[in-house]
């Protein structure tokens, strides 16, 4: 289906929850945290931000720009705009490496999803109810251990997404994100509030916020970027899709302001959530992909009502995963459709499936492929560096330096309403600070 003309976002809110549908989901609430756990916490979390602020949002306009100015899907759209400036068509590369990012992440976050299942139905058993720290650890080591119970979960996850995106329904969920956001921020919130009963809400913002610089090297600094674009679904196409929806009076910045803020503030939010758990249970914070579903358990466990709390809680955050595993196949989905004679239901079934089987390799590296090493590293932890630190900063790195250096600077400033120092600031993020930095960061850690 060529998407010359289509139609438009109702409005700037709609706009903002599909995108936020899409960014908030697995990235801010089970990698963010064990991100921070893994890399030693506050100088991670200074150095995300600063990726965040510098980096990501910058790229973000960059994308919904290039999106809105292409009006079309974002393979056409940057092989055209590219075109239309006299500039090399080789820059469509740079959309067929975002589809292929998202085929690889969704391999891998569905099985993310399909913990998250497994823990809402656990929830409703009331199998956390009571129990210590260790049997919580031993009920997820478990789970780990059963191929055939993670290709369940995973499997009905997939489903689910194959489901809704076959339908094309994936703009009926906007209303939904409206409701269900808030309520998993309130949660969340609830459980900060948990936390800060522990006695160890000191140490945790000591350890979020409190960083030793001398503990930031390269492997940090690459770690907090790759997870910047990851959160922000930048590095895609996604946004630029999006982007292509979006009307002209929509003022570019203000609503990548808010969505950036959104996300931050649920990531920190969850971490806020955990690590006061990690402490009072005296467990390890480096404890990798699994750490929300070694500590929230145990908040759940002890809180009154907290089975129905986990119910809802693991709920929320499937939801939150589905709509951004949705905004994760769609790409995969209408590349196939455009290229092949098949319709949108064959083409969700073919990238969907082909998706599902790839996911098989990732969540048997947890156990009986796992010796199973790719450059040192297992299936799953292979597709998430690969995607994280490498696809998409470099897709998201074409997208700035087309901003920054291909198109009319004049034009660019007019269009996001900046004044004279704006559109310094602008220049010179998009033209040095962010691709030097991304260059910097790659160069530094290789
Ligand atoms: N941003 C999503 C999250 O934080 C994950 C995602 C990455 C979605 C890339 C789309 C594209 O969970
Ligand atoms: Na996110």
């Amino acid at each position: 289906m060529a998407k010359q003309l289509h139609a438009q976002w109702s409005s700037r809110l709609t706009f903002i929850l599909a995108v936020t549908g899409s960014a908030v989901g697995l990235g801010n609430i089970w990698k963010f945290p064990y991100m921070v756990g893994d890399s030693g916490g506050a100088a991670f979390v200074l150095v995300y931000l600063a990726c965040i602020a510098l980096v990501g949002l910058p790229i973000l306009v960059s994308e919904w720009l290039i999106g809105r100015r292409g009006q079309k899907n974002p393979i056409n759209t940057m092989t055209e705009l590219a075109r239309q400036n006299g500039r090399s068509s080789a820059w469509g590369v740079v959309g067929l490496s975002g589809v292929l990012a998202g085929f690889l992440i969704l391999s891998f976050y569905s099985v993310i999803g399909g913990w998250s299942l497994s823990y809402t139905v656990n929830s409703i058993g009331g199998t956390f109810t009571g129990q210590d720290a260790d049997t919580i650890g031993e009920l997820f080591n478990g789970l780990l251990a059963s191929p055939g119970v993670l290709l369940a979960w995973h499997s009905l996850f997939m489903v689910l997404v194959i489901g809704i995106v076959a339908r094309g329904v994936t703009k009926g969920l906007e209303g939904a994100v409206r409701t269900m956001m808030p309520a998993l921020g309130l949660l969340l919130l609830v459980l900060v509030g948990y936390g800060m009963t522990t006695g160890h809400f000191g140490e945790t913002l000591g350890f979020m916020f409190n960083p030793d610089l001398g503990a930031v090297d390269g492997g940090v600094v690459l770690a907090a970027m790759g997870q910047a674009f990851f959160t922000l679904s930048l590095g895609m196409g996604i946004m630029m899709a999006y982007g292509s929806y979006l009307g002209e009076k929509v003022d570019l910045l203000r609503t990548a302001r808010t969505v950036v803020i959104l996300d931050t503030v649920i990531a920190l939010v969850a971490g806020l959530a955990i690590f006061p758990i990690v402490f009072a249970n005296g467990l390890d914070p480096s404890a990798g992909p699994g750490l929300i579903f070694v500590t929230l358990p145990l908040a759940f466990g002890s809180l009154s009502g907290g089975a129905l709390l986990g119910l809802i809680f693991f709920l929320l955050l499937t939801f939150a995963a589905l709509t951004s595993a949705i905004s994760l196949l769609e790409p995969t989905v209408e590349f196939i459709e455009e290229r092949t004679p098949l319709s949108r239901v064959g083409a969700t079934l073919v990238g969907g499936i082909a998706t599902w089987a790839l996911g098989i390799a990732a969540l048997l590296s947890f156990n009986v492929w796992g010796d199973f090493l790719i450059l040192g590293l297992g299936i799953f932890d292979f597709l998430d560096t690969l995607t994280s630190k490498f696809m998409l900063p470099l897709t998201g790195l074409a997208a700035i330096l087309f901003v920054g250096w291909r198109l009319d600077r004049h034009s660019v400033s007019n269009e996001l309403g900046l004044g004279r120092t704006g559109a310094i600031v602008w220049h010179l993020l998009t033209r040095f600070v962010a691709p030097i930095g991304v260059i910097i960061v790659f160069v530094t850690s290789l």
